[in-house]
């Protein structure tokens, strides 16, 4: 019998983390796989999808800015998957794709598990409205925040993500150009993609902060580098990246692909540790 297939697919995907994280839960369970990462341009992600699953794929994680798509091409969909309209795990099922989205419990696990933080009744700002802020909401909401407002650049996404979220007493939309006047938040987090095309800056009302404030940069690595630098000057109490996220967002895809739970804490420090991953990688 073949190798099960797995893979991410994105554009661009080439700095992927996930076919790694697979990769050391397959050796950390002893369940063999491949997983590879696709990279598919939004018009061409249908076909490659097919191609995929005519070649033996098994399921897939979805990536920027695919995770909308995904969720439109999904048979099926999880509860979760459908309050985000959006999908960032499919497996093949009975011939059809089922979408699930991991990133919000994925988050949640990593700030209250890992970092140990408290999310209840912290009044939330999310920055961004794409599949990555749509994937975290719900989650949020569940986690027990009293408060989300959504800010975006392009407001009518902001205004769709409220809406998809159905609790208008907790979740609202605000403008971009308002920020300064939103009051300050104790829990902000930057879902957007402002700073993966290596633009330094990031620029906010340092009043959105407080010295209780928690924030999260969804991105990882270089990307998260401007985001957290303002947090730190905002002097905010916590200044989280994504990299805990990604890797309990995959350990919940591997659960569901291959029924084991995979320990995150070893993964973790390795990627935290880009040397010895480079190292063990060989
Ligand atoms: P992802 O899956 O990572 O969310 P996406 O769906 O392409 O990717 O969404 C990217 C998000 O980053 C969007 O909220 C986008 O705002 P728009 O909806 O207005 O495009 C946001 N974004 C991208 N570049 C930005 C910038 N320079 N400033 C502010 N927001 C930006």
């Amino acid at each position: 019998m073949s190798t099960p297939r797995y893979a991410v697919f994105g554009h661009p995907v080439a700095h992927s983390l996930s076919p790694r994280i697979h990769a050391a839960f397959a050796r950390q369970t002893g369940i063999a796989l491949e997983y590879t990462a696709i990279d598919t341009a939004p018009h061409d992600f249908v076909a490659a999808l097919d191609r995929f699953a005519g070649e033996g794929g098994k399921g897939a994680n979805v990536t920027l800015p695919l995770k909308e798509a995904a969720f439109a091409i999904s048979a099926t969909v999880t509860d979760r998957a459908r309050r985000a309209g959006a999908v960032n795990t499919l497996s093949r099922n009975d011939g059809r794709w089922q979408g699930d989205n991991t990133d919000g419990a994925g988050l949640v696990r990593d700030l209250t598990g890992r970092q140990g933080l408290d999310l209840r009744a912290r009044k939330a700002l999310l920055l961004g409205a794409g599949g990555a802020a749509r994937g975290v909401a719900p989650a949020l909401l569940d986690a027990g925040i009293s408060e989300l407002v959504i800010v975006n650049r392009s407001p009518e996404r902001a205004d769709a993500l409220a809406d998809a979220l159905g609790e208008p007493d907790r979740a609202h939309s605000r403008y971009w150009a308002d920020l300064g006047d939103l009051g300050d938040f104790t829990l902000i987090v930057n879902a957007t993609s402002a700073s993966r095309d290596g633009k330094g800056e990031f620029s906010l009302p340092f009043g959105l902060a407080t010295p209780r404030t928690l924030a999260v940069d969804l991105n990882y690595g270089e990307a998260a580098i401007p985001f957290l630098a303002w947090a730190r000057a905002a002097h905010c109490h916590d200044a989280v990246d994504g990299l805990g996220m990604l890797v309990e967002q995959a350990a919940e895809a591997f659960e569901a692909w291959h029924g084991v739970r995979p320990d995150t804490d070893a993964v973790y420090a390795e990627l935290r540790d880009r040397d010895k991953v480079l190292v063990t990688a060989d």
